[in-house]
């Protein structure tokens, strides 16, 4: 069943948002490919935008791009953080609370993807789940007041991919020592994604607050994504669909989450996104939400395991 565009048969597209001056956004992952897109767009309209990124060269390279495009007086800084460390992630979520009294969204952007061979982070995770789910979760909590207080919304921004997995989580090995395979594991962790989303909002709602939780995807955008972390394989295939344009550019592929960040008449019980040929690209719209996602046993027993993992407990 084709879902009908509210934002008519172009689809959303920037030119949708008036203003965003006073407005103040912290995305992760921000210094490239679509991370980098929206910070653009959002700064474009005036808004203040901090990135939390890994690396500090790239991040004041980034700045400097924005600065150039935008003028010496734009407001955007970073925040130095990784993903893959849950200690790291305390240490920037303590400087966010201590800098930033107002976030009108935080965008989960960051990610890596389809790493070749296994790899366990500091604390433990397999590294797709521990940068993509588990440093997000953690982040998310740990910014959850400040967010509220600002009556903020949460972006998270997943893929396509987690339909080409289990289609569930496998509890009885997070790590895949067993199994281990890039893209499924991948997939897992951008499923856990959105099951933490759908399970937030649940969460929100059951507690009173006032925070909106969004959940988009990019479609399939021409960035950095698949590095030399990933098989030669995967890359070759990634190089040819970029060849043959079936890859969007970056900044199209920001247009979901930039849109999630900022505009008003969206359903939180969605999924957002280019909603053209697989949803590779197109207009930027409503796509199917898979039955699968929202199981409620599997959204349950993640939060749990999500809370014990990164030793934090929300206060929802
Ligand atoms: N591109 C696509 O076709 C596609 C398709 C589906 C979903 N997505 C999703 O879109 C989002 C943006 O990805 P992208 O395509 O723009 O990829 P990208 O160009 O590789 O950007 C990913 C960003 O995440 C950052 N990052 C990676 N590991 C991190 C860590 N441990 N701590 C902090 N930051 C970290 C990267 O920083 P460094 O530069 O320092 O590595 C980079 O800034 C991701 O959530 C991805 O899963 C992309």
């Amino acid at each position: 069943m084709t879902i009908k565009n509210q934002f008519g048969p172009k689809g959303w597209a920037p030119e949708n948002i008036d203003s965003l001056v006073g407005k103040n956004y912290l995305i992760t992952g921000a210094n490239t490919g679509a991370g980098f897109q929206a910070t653009r767009i959002l700064l474009s309209k005036g808004a203040k935008v901090v990135m939390l990124n890994r690396n500090p060269v790239k991040s004041e390279a980034a700045i400097t791009e924005l600065k150039n495009e935008f003028g010496e007086t734009v407001e955007v800084s970073f925040i130095e953080m990784d993903l893959a460390n849950l200690s790291s992630v305390r240490k920037a979520a303590k400087e966010v609370l201590e800098k930033e009294f107002q976030i009108d969204a935080f965008i989960c952007n960051g990610a890596i993807a389809q790493i070749a061979k296994q790899e366990i982070t500091v604390d433990g995770f397999e590294s797709q789940l521990g940068v993509n789910h588990y440093g997000h979760f953690l982040l998310c909590g740990l910014l959850f007041s400040r967010i509220e207080e600002s009556k903020g919304r949460i972006v998270v921004v997943s893929s396509e991919g987690h339909k080409m997995g289990l289609r569930t989580i496998q509890f009885e090995d997070m790590n895949w020592n067993r199994n281990y395979h890039p893209n499924k594991v991948y997939s897992q962790s951008k499923l856990a994604q959105m099951m933490f989303a759908y399970e937030l909002q649940e969460k929100v709602k059951t507690a009173g607050k006032n925070v909106k939780v969004y959940v988009c995807h990019p479609g399939a955008s021409n960035t950095s994504l698949i590095r030399e972390s990933a098989s030669l394989a995967t890359r070759l295939s990634w190089a040819f669909m970029v060849k043959i344009g079936l890859a969007q550019t970056a900044e199209k592929g920001a247009y979901p989450e930039v849109m999630c960040a900022t505009e008003d008449n969206l359903k939180e019980r969605a999924y957002y996104g280019p909603t053209g040929v697989m949803n590779f690209g197109g207009p930027v719209g409503e796509c199917k939400l898979e039955p699968f996602v929202l199981n409620k046993d599997v959204l349950a027993k993640l939060w749990t395991l999500s809370e014990k993992e990164t030793s934090f407990n929300w206060l929802l």
